[in-house]
């Protein structure tokens, strides 16, 4: 949830860490901080709110110059969001800085133990007590920092990555991790520390994995990575596919905007290579055997949030195509249960960032249980593809702005590629049918560009409506994934309430929230392809007009039923009714965008949230 940056070379570190600090502002906003390393100083500035405001802080005179920093960019959860709590924080000597993402679980009893000792907290952070922790540790003897830091690593429990300077060791910066991401980037003649990689990749593309309850030294010359223990260990390296110009703007106000317009590029980068000229599904990635693919009873899909909504579209899909019964869970709640599951479980975990605690510990809870698993996930060399049996990466590119989009329907397109192999595997539909359909994934990239077209219409509608105070969504089958998708975006980005529905539920209850002009907007489907579903979804809208709503109907291009149900309708291509989420859901992003701006919001940083979220 929040970011981290360290630098050390020969560069201005202020300069190095700052331009790091942008780009892992997504992981949090309420606070930045910076820590330089001088001859036998500390210099360390926070300040709450973006990084803007520190950056302003730090227009000051006399600082100093100095080749190794630290920097973060914190999402509060312990301590509300102000100067005090902003990191780095430091031990007692004003000597020792440490930075932290994850929660520290037992430090409460760390903070009780420390001030019966005579120490003196400053915030109200569970980090602060990791500072007083190292200090004490190298008073006690402790022969450097490294060595203090695999001391107290072992003391903490929860999830942390924790990154520590010393003003008396100018040379070496100390990070460690345990369930939470950190990540080297290796320079010549200088290296780096983050949260992730975009922070050092204009800087370089070569990167070392660190794993779990791993520290590491970081030197400008040398990396050396140890276990807790002190044991030496080979990190793993890696090499970033994308480059710097992929983690800015390019030219787009927001993010969010730039990375909706990728998203037939990403649609397309999902497909690569995975298509073979004669269109037979090869994914010779998953390393599950096909004997144990053919055996699989049942699937299991856990995700959170948008991912989750990926989720639901693909049961659907593998129900019909692989015959195989398919739930989907919410990962914090399939955590925390006694679930049936076998060795003949597939388990899909879908993540764009890979680090999602509440996905991390499901897809550990289901491998307990004897479970296959299988990550779907954007991000090269993250924890939960780390610790899958198999992984699908979706190659889309960063994603930047909080609020998914190019990630959903990649997710989508991935699993289909699951489904259709799975398909393939157990002989569950004809050959002629698996190409039929990846010809048409192969399309897919081709109608979301159509789709797009649609920008410039769909933003003045949602200019229409942003004073509303409340939107319903309704959908079937497929729809109601979109639905629920088109719901999130606008509670997340437009503080508004929004509500996704399968429509046949509405007269179970939802029904009653229709008043006069409350804006429903609803996903139909193809009125050829599903007749009977069409049918069943014009009857919802005449049920909600009939009470006064007004209806934005994302309807197929030539659907001409709908014409007079709807009072707004935004189209999109005709398309198989699987494939029809991947165009209906890229109106419902530009809505929820637009809505956010004209609202006066900041879309790619909304309030309270995070990019990733490392906490449960
Ligand atoms: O990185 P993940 O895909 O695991 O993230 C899961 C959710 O936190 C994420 O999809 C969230 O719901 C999005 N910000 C919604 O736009």
């Amino acid at each position: 949830m929040c970011g981290i940056v360290g630098y050390i070379g020969a560069k201005s570190a202020l300069e190095v860490v700052l331009a790091g600090l942008k780009h892992m502002e997504y992981r949090g906003y309420d606070s930045a901080g910076i820590s330089l390393v001088t001859e036998n100083e500390l210099f360390t500035r926070k300040k709450a709110g973006k990084l803007g405001n520190l950056q302003e802080l730090l227009t000051e005179p006399g600082i100093p110059s100095s080749n190794l920093g630290i920097g973060h960019t914190r999402w509060a959860t312990h301590g509300a969001p102000n100067d005090l709590n902003a990191h780095p924080h430091l031990d007692e000597s004003g000597k020792i800085a440490i930075i932290h993402n994850g929660i520290i679980e037992n430090f409460s009893q760390l903070r009780k133990d420390l001030t019966a000792s005579g120490i003196k907290f400053n915030s109200e952070t569970d980090t602060e007590v990791v500072a007083h922790l190292l200090s004490n540790s190298l008073t006690a003897g402790s022969n450097s920092l490294a060595d203090a830091m695999r001391e107290v690593c072992q003391k903490l429990h929860g999830a942390f990555t924790l990154v520590a300077v010393h003003a008396d060791s100018p040379d070496v910066i100390v990070g460690a991790r345990r369930n939470s991401p950190l990540v080297v980037g290796l320079g010549v003649g200088e290296n780096f520390l983050a949260s992730d990689v975009s922070a050092f990749i204009a800087h370089t593309k070569n990167a070392l994995e660190l794993g779990q309850d791993q520290v590491v030294e970081l030197r400008k010359d040398s990396v050396i990575v140890t276990t807790f223990n002190g044991e030496v260990v080979q990190a793993k390296p890696f090499t970033v596919t994308w480059d710097a110009a992929a983690a800015e703007k390019g030219g787009f106000d927001l993010f969010m905007l730039k990375e909706i317009s990728e998203q037939p590029k990403a649609v397309a980068d999902t497909l690569r290579g995975r298509l073979n000229i004669d269109h037979i599904l090869k994914l010779d990635e998953l390393k599950i055997s096909e004997q144990e693919l053919i055996e699989i009873d049942n699937i299991l899909i856990i995700a959170c949030g948008t991912a989750l909504h990926a989720g639901l579209i693909a049961k659907y899909a593998f129900e019909e195509w692989t015959r195989i019964p398919t739930s989907v869970e919410f990962a914090s709640e399939f955590r925390y249960r006694n679930p049936v599951v076998t060795t003949r479980t597939l388990c899909i975990a879908i993540s764009q960032s890979g680090e999602t605690m509440d996905t991390l510990m499901a897809v550990r809870h289901a491998k307990e249980q004897g479970a296959r698993v299988l990550s779907i996930c954007n991000t090269q060399g993250a924890t939960i593809p780390r610790e899958s049996d198999a992984v699908l990466y979706t190659h889309a590119g960063p994603e930047i702005a909080v609020a998914s989009t190019k990630a959903f329907l990649t997710q989508i397109v991935a699993t289909y590629l699951v489904g259709l192999y799975l398909a393939q595997l157990k002989k569950t539909i004809s050959t002629v049918k698996i190409q039929e359909l990846l010809i048409l994934l192969a399309s897919l990239p081709a109608e979301v560009d159509l789709v797009l077209d649609t920008i410039e219409e769909v933003r003045g509608l949602a200019r229409k409506f942003a004073n509303n105070k409340s939107v319903l969504f309704l959908g079937r089958g497929v729809g109601y994934g979109v639905a629920l998708e088109g719901a999130l975006k606008l509670k997340e980005l437009a503080y508004m309430h929004a509500e996704g529905f399968p429509a046949g539920e509405l007269k179970h209850g939802p029904i009653a929230l229709i008043e006069e002009g409350l804006l429903v907007v609803v996903v139909v489907p193809s009125p050829t392809q599903q007749p009977v579903l069409h049918e069943k979804i014009i009857s919802n809208i005449q049920e909600v007009r009939a009470r006064g709503a007004l209806i934005l109907a994302i309807a197929v291009e030539d659907d001409q039923i709908v014409d007079e149900f709807a009072s707004h309708i935004v189209r999109v291509p005709h398309l198989n009714p699987f494939l029809q989420p991947i165009v209906s859901t890229v109106p419902l992003q530009v809505f929820a965008c637009e809505m956010a701006t004209a609202r006066g919001h900041d879309v790619d940083q909304p309030r309270n949230l995070a990019k990733s979220v490392t906490v449960e």
